[in-house]
């Protein structure tokens, strides 16, 4: 079945291998047999206020990276998030049903309120519900995410729910999450400790030259190894098993198992592996990326052709929208 797929990625840095195997690669994976919507999220990135001067840096590198990654952009439709005014308008819409309590709730909330305590600004407490108009806004059935996002998937679901009920409709359907039959994935860091995020300082970046990357992975956090067989992995060698599992083949993660249990593993052997893997994964990407970032004229012509078809069904959703809810007065 042909679904209506939305993604999005925020504009707050370059991408690292967390984005790659949470988000875009499926999202290349599913552009040839769906509608597919993915773009970048710039209104979001604005929760942490960027350097005005950073801001349309990143959004240019991102768009080079989706496209070296291998979005089509005559197959799906590539855009930023900000040239489609629509979502705004419905966010502002979707936060009138939006209630306090379940928005100070959210644990991508609480974890900001820990770490940017000096702005928790109502931009970062209404994360989700412009989240959840990013995506209801095209009816979206599947969206593309790693297990970091599946609550505001949960809460997205909920404001249609609520939205449908509320005024007596069947409008807006709930979307899932999609990951191609697989578990979400959680792409942990290489400091030992949570998932590999740009705010965590723990990124292996798909620009990350060889050199670069090599010496990230080579200087990853381990332990002092196995003591005895089949010993419970403490969390930084279980991180970089979790990495190995999804970048190499299951071969290479056997081999790497058997000798971890066996107390004869070298963890610098694995590391070195790890790092030939995923340079197998990121040295095509990264070659193309410089490519298409220096041709600007092309950049600027893909995002302006996503905006005009992601507009067709945004300006739609919001003449619906505030027909339903009676905003229709002469
Ligand atoms: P963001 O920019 O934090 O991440 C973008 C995508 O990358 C995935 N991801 C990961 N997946 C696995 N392991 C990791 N360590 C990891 N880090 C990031 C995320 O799950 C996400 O899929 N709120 C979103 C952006 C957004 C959006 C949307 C997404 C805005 N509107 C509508 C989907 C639909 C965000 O901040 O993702």
């Amino acid at each position: 079945m042909r679904e209506i797929v939305v993604s999005g990625i925020r504009s707050t840095g370059n991408l690292h291998l967390g984005n790659y195997y949470g988000a875009l690669r499926n999202f290349v994976k599913m552009q040839y047999e769906n509608d597919c919507y993915f773009f970048i999220a710039d209104l979001h990135s604005l929760t942490t206020h960027p350097d005005p001067k950073m801001l349309p840096v990143n959004v240019k590198n991102i768009l080079a990276e989706y496209l070296a990654a291998g979005l089509d952009p005559e197959v799906c439709s590539l855009f930023i998030q900000s040239d489609l005014p629509e979502v705004s308008e419905l966010y502002l819409l979707l936060n009138m049903h939006a209630y306090i309590g379940e928005l100070e709730r959210t644990a991508s909330f609480k974890d900001k309120v820990r770490k940017q305590p000096e702005n928790v600004n109502a931009g970062l407490l209404t994360y989700p519900t412009l989240m959840a108009a990013d995506i209801i806004i095209h009816k979206a059935t599947k969206v593309p995410v790693g297990k970091d996002q599946e609550q505001h998937l949960e809460m997205t679901r909920r404001f249609a729910r609520r939205f449908n009920t509320l005024y007596g409709v069947e409008y807006f359907p709930e979307p899932t999450s999609y990951n191609f039959g697989e578990e979400s994935v959680k792409i942990p860091g290489l400091d030992g400790s949570g998932k590999m995020g740009k705010s965590e300082g723990n990124c292996i970046y798909l620009i990350d030259d060889e050199k670069t990357l090599r010496k990230k992975v080579m200087r990853a956090v381990t332990d002092e190894g196995p003591q005895t067989p089949n010993a419970p992995q403490s969390q930084p060698i279980e991180n970089l098993f979790t990495i190995m599992k999804i970048v190499s083949s299951p071969d290479t993660y056997n081999y790497f198992e058997e000798k971890y249990n066996n107390c004869e593993i070298r963890y610098g052997d694995m590391k070195k592996q790890l790092a030939e893997d995923i340079l197998q994964v990121t040295t095509p990407i990264r070659e193309r990326i410089a490519e298409i970032k220096s041709d600007e004229a092309y950049l600027r012509r893909v995002v302006a052709q996503g905006a005009e078809k992601a507009r067709e069904n945004a300006a739609k959703t919001i003449a619906e929208v505030k027909q339903i809810m009676g905003i229709h007065y002469f």
